[in-house]
């Protein structure tokens, strides 16, 4: 590997500072990083095939994987942290994750939980994976009651974000990445759309890095990253997880613009900024028509938002940026939901 054209990322967290390294071939460096990390040996988890992996320079075992939500689970997480015994695995050792958000999430929470925390390394294979989820410590499984619900924070030792990696990815999952990158655009990470894909994630990944290095465990600022994802979220579970992740947070965002222009955070121009944006990613702007008649239950599920204290709060544009602004009245919350359509843009 050329190391020239890997970009190199700090994630600044004191004794748990690591690497996040962005690049085509990224993940031949598992290597020299198990090495830094004065690795005995590697417990792989893999979602994507043998072929796809790196040689880890270190003794190691690969256990296969599947990427998804099913697999997202705690009887999953138990599994693997039996076959982690099975291999007499203990903190010198290093456990690696090669797949997506889901993967990584899953895989982070079993290191975290083994032997109170062992070191892990993330290899993500999704655009999504790349720019958010495997970097910033957040770990989670599912519950039938709920996405997400069980997990803690554990920061992984070091993130190889393998661009090669993204040649295989179907579309969809392509433009679901996109939807992150498109709000990172107005959270701090300024316009990236003229640059190459790696340029791109390694800006979100370091507006990342700079927010969970002010607040780790979103006691504050953190939150801001949840930009888009208040309304991204209930549209999610409203339709079962069928609509992907950085859809919905599309969706999300196109929504929390409307509704900051309706609050009078921002100008009309700023709002189509972000329709732009949105648009420019192939990223949807409006909720899949189906939906409108379920705008109640809509408004419902992001009253019960993690941000909320029982009001509907909201991460908003605004003349100082972006911020957290709760208690948004119910009224305009629901007929800002019910003006989105492509149609209605005019009236921004
Ligand atoms: N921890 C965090 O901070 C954080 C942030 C955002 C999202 N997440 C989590 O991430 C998950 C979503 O991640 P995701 O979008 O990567 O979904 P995913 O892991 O389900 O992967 C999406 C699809 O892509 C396929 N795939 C993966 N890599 C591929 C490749 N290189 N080529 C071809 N196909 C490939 C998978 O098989 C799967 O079908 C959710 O569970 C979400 O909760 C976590
Ligand atoms: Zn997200």
């Amino acid at each position: 590997v050329n190391s020239a054209t890997l970009t190199r990322v700090p994630v600044a967290l004191g004794e748990r500072s690591y690497d996040v390294v962005i690049g085509p071939g990224a993940r031949h460096r598992l290597a020299d990083t198990l090495r830094g990390l004065g690795a005995r040996r590697a417990f792989i988890v893999a979602a994507r095939p043998r072929e796809w992996l790196p040689d880890p320079g270190v003794p190691h075992t690969i256990a296969p994987w599947q990427d998804g939500e099913t697999a997202k689970r705690l009887g999953r997480v138990e599994e693997l942290c039996r076959a982690f015994a099975g291999y007499g695995l203990s903190r010198r050792d290093v456990v690696v994750g090669v797949g997506g958000g889901s993967t990584t999430d899953a895989v982070g929470l079993a290191a975290g939980l083994y032997h109170r925390g062992v070191p892990v390394v993330h290899l993500p294979t999704t655009l999504l994976a790349q720019v958010d989820a495997s970097v910033g410590g957040k770990t989670a499984v599912n519950l039938p009651e709920g996405k997400n619900l069980i997990g803690t924070y554990w920061q992984p030792r070091a993130v190889l974000c393998d661009t090669d990696f993204l040649e295989t990815l179907p579309a969809a999952e392509l433009t679901s990445g996109y939807g992150e990158i498109a709000r990172a655009y107005f959270i701090g990470a300024g316009d990236l759309r003229a640059l190459p894909l790696p340029e791109q994630i390694a800006a979100c990944v370091a507006l990342k890095a700079r927010i969970v290095a002010q607040d780790e465990r979103e006691a504050g600022r953190r939150s801001i990253l949840n930009y888009g994802h208040t309304l991204g979220h209930a549209l999610e579970i409203v339709t079962g997880f069928e609509l992907r992740h950085g859809h919905a947070v599309g969706i999300g965002t196109a929504y929390a613009a409307r509704l900051a222009r309706a609050l009078g955070r921002i100008t009309s121009d700023r709002a189509r900024e972000h329709y732009d944006v949105l648009r420019h990613y192939g990223l949807p702007t409006a909720p899949p028509a189906s939906l409108k008649t379920d705008s109640a239950t809509v408004v419902e599920l992001m009253r019960r938002d993690k941000k909320s204290e029982g009001g509907l709060t909201f991460v908003l544009d605004g003349p100082r940026g972006v911020e957290l602004v709760s208690d948004v009245p119910e009224g305009l919350v629901l007929s800002t939901y019910n003006e989105m359509s492509e149609a209605e843009l005019a009236n921004l």
